[in-house]
């Protein structure tokens, strides 16, 4: 009977045990971040890789210019002093090279232009904010104003529109990719406040609030479907990084209207960008893997289905949100659940060594989605690399405020807790009924 009573207790005694030493809570160190660093500026090639490293230079490394810092001032410091320029430098270097190749790019045009050639219509305006800073603190040598006005008339008056005015994601035809919110209208919204023009604010919310209207997916709890319209390569599937790249888009708008001039006039906007962002967390978290802690490509659809894999890009760039929400809006629902995936995107593995389970000994995240084939399984992915310095620098920015909603409740944190609690009573009653 004893015997008998030990063996049905023994799993609720394992359990919590086990679980204990699978939160094995570890951050990735200083080392670790310059690995990821280094192997982020080796990957960075394509537009929208180039635009997405120097958005996590500024959130890693010059925060005073990141529009996602809390109350940073906006339009940034200019003149930048000794320090800042040494952290801004390769994100000036990023805009030099992109504005003095943009003739041999586009066969020396004038006028309404991309900064780089790409069959992306939005991609390129991902470096417009770079190219922007670049001018507003004065670096000399090229037309960066210039080039970033271009820019700007290329996506207003030449990339194709929905009836609606949605822009386009692609040049050669009208289609709409949810990456499109993290391409443009933080761009269009850093312009505004610039050159202190509101429309183009008012502008940016718009864009997110058309696309919103066509991707979000009311049959699958508003999760986003990633590429709609046009002749080929519509994907309806909810693509995880796609409502990463949305969320993010939006907290990139969020921040520069919070931080800028038009604060208070923009209150309404500021709630929607808040709202649809929340939105996304709701859809995405409820799919997150419970053994893992990863998404998978595609976050409605299980591992096991035809061509769905874990992936360990959109779980950062998801998690990187969800600080970025609760350090920008006061908004801590997910956070039990972003800081489980954090810690196991940063655990070491099983065996002894400090070898992290997410990393390469170099320094590449994995396992990634071929970023260059949304579909598919790849790795050394620029765009993961990014997401990780952003989900460590939202993390630790959210630790600097207080770690607000840690344990925050009806997280999935609150599982290994009851499971310990069940496992001590029986042990004791174990121990009376001896
Ligand atoms: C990770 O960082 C947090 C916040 O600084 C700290 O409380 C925690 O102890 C660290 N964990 C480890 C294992 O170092
Ligand atoms: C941030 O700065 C650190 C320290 O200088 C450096 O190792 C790292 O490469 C930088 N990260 C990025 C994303 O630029
Ligand atoms: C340099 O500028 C940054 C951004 O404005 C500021 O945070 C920092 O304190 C300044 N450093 C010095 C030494 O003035
Ligand atoms: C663009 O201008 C450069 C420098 O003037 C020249 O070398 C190049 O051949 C031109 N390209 C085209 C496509 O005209
Ligand atoms: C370029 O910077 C100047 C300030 O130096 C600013 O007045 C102007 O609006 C900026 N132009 C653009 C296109 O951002
Ligand atoms: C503000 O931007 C809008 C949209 O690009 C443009 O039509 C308008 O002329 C701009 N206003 C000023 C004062 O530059
Ligand atoms: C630990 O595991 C990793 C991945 O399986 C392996 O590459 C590494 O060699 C192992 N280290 C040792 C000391 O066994």
């Amino acid at each position: 009977m004893t015997r008998l009573f030990y063996t049905a207790a023994l799993p609720f005694v394992a359990i919590p045990v086990l679980l204990a030493s699978a939160v094995n809570a570890q951050n990735l160190t200083d080392a670790q971040i310059s690995l990821v660093s280094d192997r982020l500026a080796d990957a960075s090639k394509a537009s929208w890789e180039l635009g997405t490293r120097a958005q996590a230079i500024l959130s890693m490394n010059a925060t005073a210019y990141s529009v996602i810092t809390p109350s940073t001032s906006l339009p940034p410091p200019s003149p930048v002093n000794s320090t800042s320029a040494s952290e801004l430098q390769p994100v000036f270097d990023i805009a030099r090279n992109i504005v003095a190749g943009r003739g041999a790019s586009n066969g020396n045009i004038t006028g309404p232009q991309p900064l780089i050639k790409d069959g992306s219509a939005a991609d390129p305006a991902s470096i417009g904010v770079a190219v922007l800073l670049a001018n507003w603190t004065g670096q000399g040598g090229e037309d960066y104003a210039g080039a970033a006005k271009d820019q700007l008339d290329f996506l207003q008056f030449q990339v194709p529109r929905t009836s609606d005015g949605a822009i386009s994601h692609r040049v050669a035809e009208v289609q709409l990719w949810s990456d499109f919110v993290y391409m443009v209208p933080p761009f269009l919204a850093y312009y505004g406040v610039i050159s202190r023009n509101r429309t183009l604010l008012v502008a940016a919310h718009d864009q997110i609030r058309l696309y919103r209207d066509y991707l979000r997916d009311p049959q699958a709890n508003n999760l986003w479907k990633h590429v709609l319209l046009g002749e080929s390569g519509i994907d309806e599937g909810h693509w995880s990084t796609g409502n990463g790249w949305a969320a993010a888009g939006m907290l990139r708008v969020l921040g520069t209207i919070q931080n800028s001039e038009y604060a208070n006039t923009m209150k309404n906007e500021q709630k929607d960008l808040a709202a649809w962002v929340k939105e996304i967390h709701e859809g995405m978290y409820q799919h997150l893997d419970a053994d893992q802690n990863l998404f998978t490509n595609y976050a409605s659809q299980p591992v096991t289905a035809p061509g769905n894999f874990f992936d360990a890009s959109s779980t950062a760039l998801l998690a990187s949100t969800v600080y970025r929400l609760s350090l920008l809006w006061g908004e801590h629902s997910h956070l039990p659940l972003a800081e489980r995936t954090r810690k196991a995107l940063s655990s070491t593995l099983n065996n002894g060594t400090s070898d992290l389970a997410h990393l390469t000994s170099d320094g590449w995240l994995m396992p990634v989605v071929n970023p260059h084939s949304y579909g598919k399984e790849g790795s050394k992915s620029a765009e993961g690399q990014a997401f990780v310095i952003e989900m460590h620098s939202a993390w630790r920015d959210w630790v600097a405020d207080g770690s607000k909603g840690a344990n925050s409740a009806l997280g999935r944190g609150a599982a290994p807790r009851v499971w310990a609690w069940v496992g001590v009573w029986m042990c004791i009653g174990g121990i009376f009924y001896i």
